[in-house]
């Protein structure tokens, strides 16, 4: 596995992480306590975990943490980073804080290493939010504070709210068939030092369903055989220092081959190829 700087907090991160919303009936069961394929998830988390990934998200809507906190139990606490999200409907002061500890428990951790403000709530003022935000970093029980489905405008209205820290990233949807975030997410990350998380990578599966495979070949000519899952992650970390994909799977198998998508790069005639693939 490779690891990069994620954004100016500088801790290494893998490049790849692993992304833990199921379904909204895994959402559903999970709060009667009902989790199917809880076994093979798991197996899934921990083959990628032993294969060198070090970044899982989860969120406390998902009803994954204590999936994810089972999964790491047993590895080295200090070497991971664990993501997750506070819902919009726990942005007043006092309910972020509920929130966190909630989630620290659920996960069996002492510290979150990156709390993240699921999406915005536009009834709530992001003072307050931020001034829970900055209580739980000084309190140690996160370490950096993190965005989700913020536009450009409410990332900077964030980072204004802060006093003492800096919004250390920001979590919206990115693959080769959703390159919305390049026009200005992304930019303006890069030129602040922030790190930006790819959700649905593949797509939420649509990528791997409507990728070509043709445009497998011109990859396999100049780097072996590749999946598409392979290439198109590889294409966010060949294209970018800063954006880390977290692709999900339920399958062993497929965290097995996403660990083949780092290590090795895509020329830009390569990625120039892969762009001018039209997706219906
Ligand atoms: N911030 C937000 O609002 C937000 C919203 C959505 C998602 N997310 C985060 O982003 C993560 C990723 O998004 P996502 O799970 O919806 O979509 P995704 O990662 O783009 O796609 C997941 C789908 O791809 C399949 N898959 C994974 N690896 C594969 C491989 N090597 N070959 C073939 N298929 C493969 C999975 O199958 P199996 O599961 O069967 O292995 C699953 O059906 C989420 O888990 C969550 O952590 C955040």
């Amino acid at each position: 596995m490779e690891y990069r700087a994620f954004g100016k907090t500088g801790v290494k991160v893998s490049v790849i992480g692993m992304g833990t919303y199921y379904d909204p009936a895994w959402i559903i069961l999970s709060r009667l306590g009902i989790r199917p394929g809880y076994d093979r998830r798991l197996r899934a988390l921990r083959v990628g975990l032993e294969g060198g990934i070090n970044f899982i998200d989860t969120a406390e809507i998902y009803g994954s943490e204590p999936l994810v906190g089972e999964a790491i139990r047993g590895f080295d606490r200090e070497e991971l980073f664990i993501a997750t999200k506070v819902w919009p409907t726990h942005l007043r002061y006092e309910a972020v804080i509920k929130a966190t500890k909630r989630s620290l428990a659920r996960l069996g951790v002492k510290y979150i290493d990156l709390y993240q403000i699921h999406f915005p709530n536009r009834r709530v003022p992001i003072t307050e939010t931020m001034r829970a935000m900055e209580y739980l970093v000084d309190n140690g029980l996160i370490r950096f504070i993190g965005l989700s489905n913020f536009s450009l405008n409410q990332v900077i209205e964030a980072q204004g709210a802060l006093k003492k820290y800096e919004v250390a990233s920001i979590q919206m949807p990115y693959s080769l068939m959703d390159r919305r975030i390049e026009a200005d997410i992304i930019p303006y990350a890069k030129k602040n030092g922030m790190a930006v998380i790819a959700y649905y990578p593949l797509g939420h599966g649509r990528l791997i369903r409507e990728f070509p495979r043709d445009a497998l070949e011109v990859i396999a000519r100049n780097h072996g055989p590749k999946t598409v899952a392979q290439v198109v992650l590889n294409w966010i970390i060949s294209k970018h220092e800063n954006v880390f994909p977290i692709p999900r799977a339920s399958n062993p198998d497929h965290v097995r081959e996403n660990l083949g998508a780092a290590g090795w790069r895509l020329s830009e005639e390569e990625i120039r190829i892969l762009e001018s693939i039209r997706f219906g």
